[in-house]
């Protein structure tokens, strides 16, 4: 029997609730597969800062150093409560910014998958959508302007200044593409080199590495979007759209307009892979304004539980299950907080309920 260690880190706000629906998956998994899973939960983000006085504790390394993946909630605090910690010890750059970097985790997978029975949470209009909306964001992870070199001050005019640079180097550009264009081989063929290259020199060298790596992917075809004109087309025509690359920050901004063609952020989980280690987390926030309130979209978490499934386990017949799953429960007309107001007709699910409701679909599944 296969045994898997998996990291939990519940996070902050929703995190634990949505967490608790991403096990009860697991143990459905376990159940019925040749495999263990020995699940550690372990403290990370701002409920960690407040615990253990440190938003990445050592202990928590310790666990992700052995763990053969993990999985991450959510992290975060209102504006106000975020005031309460020092801004470099903040959740976002005390703890998820140093995890990306210390697993190296630079392949950032963010699928916008928007199939038909789905279609009617998104805002576009039916005519847009066409037989329905599967996009592979592929996000460089751990470079750019959120790892480069930061300096505050005041400058010789008296004035305060900052100067935060975006910067790569060719092995970066590179690791990223050969991750891009085999993804694209695998669905495709088509990829789409988000950059901006009539104005920064970063967007230059990100192309010539793309054209040389192209080289050993010619049944690929590439086609270059600015940055910009990608964010117009997404909205306009979303279909064009297969494999998308892009570095860091575009990544971030163009990823949260996926989820808004989705409807939800709540329907964007994702994928975060190194060379050695990986975690899968949702792309959205912790949301504390329904924290405790059993009325979060676990969409989000439950998918990455799938996504790891898939690229940590090999499962793959158990990710597409799981995937079927939950959009089954969609298709069958419930819906969670997030998605639909109240009164508008939907049976709306809370987190819990979408969770059994997911459970119950897999189990009619079969993993044969
Ligand atoms: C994301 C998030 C993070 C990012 C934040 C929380 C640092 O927005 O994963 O997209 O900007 O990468
Ligand atoms: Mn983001």
């Amino acid at each position: 029997m296969t045994s898997y260690k998996i990291a939990l880190l519940d996070g902050d706000g929703i995190g634990p609730e949505i967490m608790a629906e991403a096990v009860k998956i697991l143990k459905l998994v376990e159940s019925r597969n040749d495999v263990t899973f020995d699940l550690i939960h372990t403290p990370f983000g701002a409920s960690a800062w407040f615990e253990c006085g440190s938003a990445f504790p050592d202990q928590t390394k310790a666990v992700c150093d052995e763990a053969d993946a993990i999985l991450k909630g959510p992290i975060g605090l209102s504006h106000e409560e975020s005031k309460k910690i020092p801004v470099d010890e903040q959740p976002e750059r005390g703890a998820l910014l140093p995890m990306r970097r210390r697993y190296n985790t630079y392949a950032n997978f963010r699928p916008v998958y928007l199939p038909k029975g789905l279609a009617h949470f998104s805002p576009l209009k039916p005519e847009i959508i066409g037989e329905g909306i599967d996009i592979m964001m592929i996000r460089e992870l751990v470079g750019g302007l959120y790892f480069g070199h930061k300096e505050t001050g005041i400058n010789e005019d008296g004035r305060r200044y900052v100067t935060e640079s975006l910067e790569y180097d060719e092995d970066q550009i590179k690791r990223i593409m050969k991750v891009a264009f085999k993804t694209a081989m695998k669905r495709k063929k088509v990829l789409h080199n988000i950059h901006k290259s009539n104005v920064l020199k970063s967007s230059v060298l990100w192309n010539e590495v793309m054209e040389e790596v192209h080289a050993d992917y010619p049944e690929v075809e590439v086609i270059n979007i600015l940055v910009d004109a990608a964010a117009t087309y997404l909205c306009l025509k979303p279909t064009m759209f297969d494999t998308m690359v892009m570095e860091n920050m575009f990544g971030d901004i163009l990823s949260d307009q996926g989820g808004g063609i989705l409807g939800s952020l709540g329907l964007m989980p994702s994928a975060c892979m190194g060379d050695k280690k990986a975690y899968y987390e949702p792309s959205h926030g912790s949301a504390p304004d329904i924290a405790g309130k059993n009325i979060a979209n676990p969409y989000s978490m439950i998918g990455s539980v799938a996504m790891m499934l898939e690229m940590s386990f090999g499962m793959d017949m158990e990710a597409k299950n799981l995937w079927h799953s939950m959009q089954s429960v969609f298709a069958d007309g419930f819906s969670t907080a997030d998605l639909s107001k109240e009164g508008s007709g939907v049976t709306m699910l809370s987190t819990s309920d979408f969770g059994n409701k997911v459970a119950d679909a897999f189990l009619k599944t079969s993993n044969a």
